[in-house]
């Protein structure tokens, strides 16, 4: 019989969840940061058991208007597409509303990945686009308002972009053409209102 959990991470889980983030997320979302989010929000760092063994996990931390960035979630390829993503993105929007946050809202990878958060509920709010350093030349945005911009280690120009459409797949793929000389990529920001049920 197959038992399936999602419950807070713990110390012991530690390493085979690095592992899981490592291999399907990596960069910015790897064991590194897996690690600093369990060392400081390990309330918003949940683990997906199957028969005790750690086969998924959903990390990420408070921002600062009172939300929850999801940091990354990965299930191990063995066991992708049965459900068992959703339900850790549901254990880990609890968790989120249970520590007072208000939303959740994450940077999604491409394709079906994108699918999976539309069909969790989320929508678009915004565009993400990630610039090498070094270019400042003027950016094609046909009109999309730039809300913020940052640097992200190691040599990145990081631009939130207005959505003011939502999901569009036309829209996005007509900006990642316009910016393909400069961006190394155009991904979406999603967002979902969250309460506590208890
Ligand atoms: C994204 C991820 C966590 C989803 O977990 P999951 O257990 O597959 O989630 P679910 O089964 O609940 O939903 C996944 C949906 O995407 C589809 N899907 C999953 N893997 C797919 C693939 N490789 N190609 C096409 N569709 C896929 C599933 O069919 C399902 O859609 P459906 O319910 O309409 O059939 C998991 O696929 C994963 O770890 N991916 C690699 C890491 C990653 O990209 N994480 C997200 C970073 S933003």
């Amino acid at each position: 019989m197959t038992d399936v959990n999602c419950s807070p991470l713990t110390t012991e889980q530690l390493a085979r969840a690095a592992e899981l983030a490592e291999e399907f997320l990596g960069g910015q979302s790897g064991a590194a940061a897996l690690a600093a989010s369990f060392a400081r929000h390990p309330e918003l760092t949940i683990a997906l058991t199957i028969d005790g063994t750690v086969e998924g996990v959903a990390f990420g931390h408070p921002d600062v208007e009172g939300g929850a960035i999801l940091e990354g979630i990965t299930v191990d390829d063995a066991h992708t597409a049965h459900g068992l993503g959703s339900l850790l993105l549901v254990r880990f929007e609890q968790a989120a509303a249970d520590a007072g946050c208000c939303d959740v809202s994450l940077g999604s990878g491409g394709g079906y990945v994108e699918h999976f958060y539309l069909k969790n509920g989320y929508r678009q709010t915004e565009y993400l686009i990630a610039i090498p350093d070094g270019d400042r030349q003027p950016l094609d945005l046909d009109g999309l308002e730039v809300l913020r911009e940052r640097h992200w280690e190691p040599n990145y120009r990081v631009l939130n972009i207005a959505a003011p459409d939502g999901y569009s797949p036309p829209v996005k793929a007509a900006l990642a053409q316009r910016l393909r000389m400069q961006a190394s990529d155009v991904s979406c920001i999603f967002y979902k209102p969250v309460t506590r049920n208890r």
